[in-house]
């Protein structure tokens, strides 16, 4: 007769379903329940006994939150951004709280290009145009687009994805300004790029495009004033998060013809309602927040996201940890599950 082993598995949530073999590095320690959907009583339930889990850039992981989840060692963030996860309040109760720092840069900056281009060479409304018959043959003074070659990109945000941004935009000849806390000497070197103060780097650029992380200093930074300060025709791409920008400023200032167009991944509110006036405009891109949805970016995000869970679970330091203060807290060790 064989004993009976009793093998205790992790409790790990993830907030929204994701296909089982994006968890499959799970499968073996983890028993894996997914939130949406759930009973209020189950989901109760379900975050008292949590000990890791995924949640995405969509979900408020805050104070009520947490305090639903008593037993949890580690905050996975599916997302290189974190304005959703209320990080001194996970260094309080010793969470660890992982997040996908590079993993997701080169697609990211992908898509700004894409955007950047899309506008540029007004291709949503030519498309629209060849697919609805409103196309009388080779036009020489149709759909006329802006040059990228020789014209300034202005990069509010100098991190990886700003970087990404500028070493593709040097590919199409773009001239690169920048803004960030610190300066970037041999990337400055290597692109001919110059750190300018925001003011400056609005009034002087063709292009801009926003990489900054959303805080409480970001929040509404583009605004009706500095959006005068753009230059008339100017193009802003957005694939940071909406709420950098004043949806309300930003409408008026297509509307008034002062900005030549805006590419949108991200949008404040978002999604953004079916109905919103942004739509109705030629010259707004707007996509439903896709800068990582690339196959391969993908895949690597869900790897590093299960890498983050199982290190907090094995009390091993989280390979990007958002909040590595934590370590210094006795609490972040001293957790131990309860079978
Ligand atoms: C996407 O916006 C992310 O932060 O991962």
């Amino acid at each position: 007769m064989v004993d009976e082993v009793m093998v205790f598995k992790h409790q790990v949530l993830t907030t929204h379903a994701f296909p089982e073999e994006w968890l499959r590095p799970l499968a073996d320690t983890c028993e894996v329940n997914v939130l949406a959907g759930q009973p209020q009583e189950q989901t109760r339930r379900l975050l008292e006994q949590a000990e890791g889990i995924l949640t995405l850039l969509s979900d408020k992981v805050d104070a009520p939150f947490l305090a639903r989840a008593p037993r949890l060692r580690v905050v996975s963030n599916v997302a290189v951004g974190l304005d959703n996860v209320d990080l001194a309040e996970c260094t309080r109760r010793g969470i660890p709280v992982g997040s996908l720092r590079t993993v997701l840069t080169e697609a990211t900056a992908d898509l700004a290009l894409a955007l950047l281009l899309a506008v540029a060479r007004r291709l949503p409304e030519a498309a629209q145009d060849a697919r609805s018959g409103r196309w009388p043959g080779w036009s020489a003074t149709g759909w006329l687009g802006k040059d990228l070659q020789g014209a300034t990109l202005g990069i509010v945000g100098f991190g990886q994805i700003g970087q990404a941004v500028a070493r593709r935009a040097h590919g199409f000849g773009m001239r690169l300004l920048y803004t960030d806390p610190g300066r970037h000497p041999e990337i400055e070197a290597e692109l001919q790029a110059k750190r300018f103060l925001l003011d400056d780097l609005l009034s002087e650029s063709d292009f801009v495009s926003l990489h900054v992380p959303l805080t409480e200093e970001t929040r509404g930074l583009m605004d009706a004033s500095r959006f005068t300060r753009m230059k008339t025709g100017a193009i802003l791409i957005n694939t940071a998060r909406g709420a950098i920008v004043n949806t309300e400023a930003l409408l008026s200032a297509l509307e008034q013809g002062h900005l030549g167009g805006a590419g949108l991944d991200v949008t404040d509110p978002e999604p953004l309602p079916a109905d919103h006036p942004l739509f109705g405009l030629t010259n707004c891109l707007i996509l439903p927040h896709i800068g990582s949805a690339a196959a391969g970016a993908r895949r690597r995000m869900m790897e590093l996201a299960c890498e983050n869970v199982l290190a907090g679970l094995e009390n091993r330091p989280l390979g990007h940890c958002a909040n590595p203060e934590v370590y210094r807290n006795p609490r972040a060790k001293t957790h131990h599950r309860v079978a």
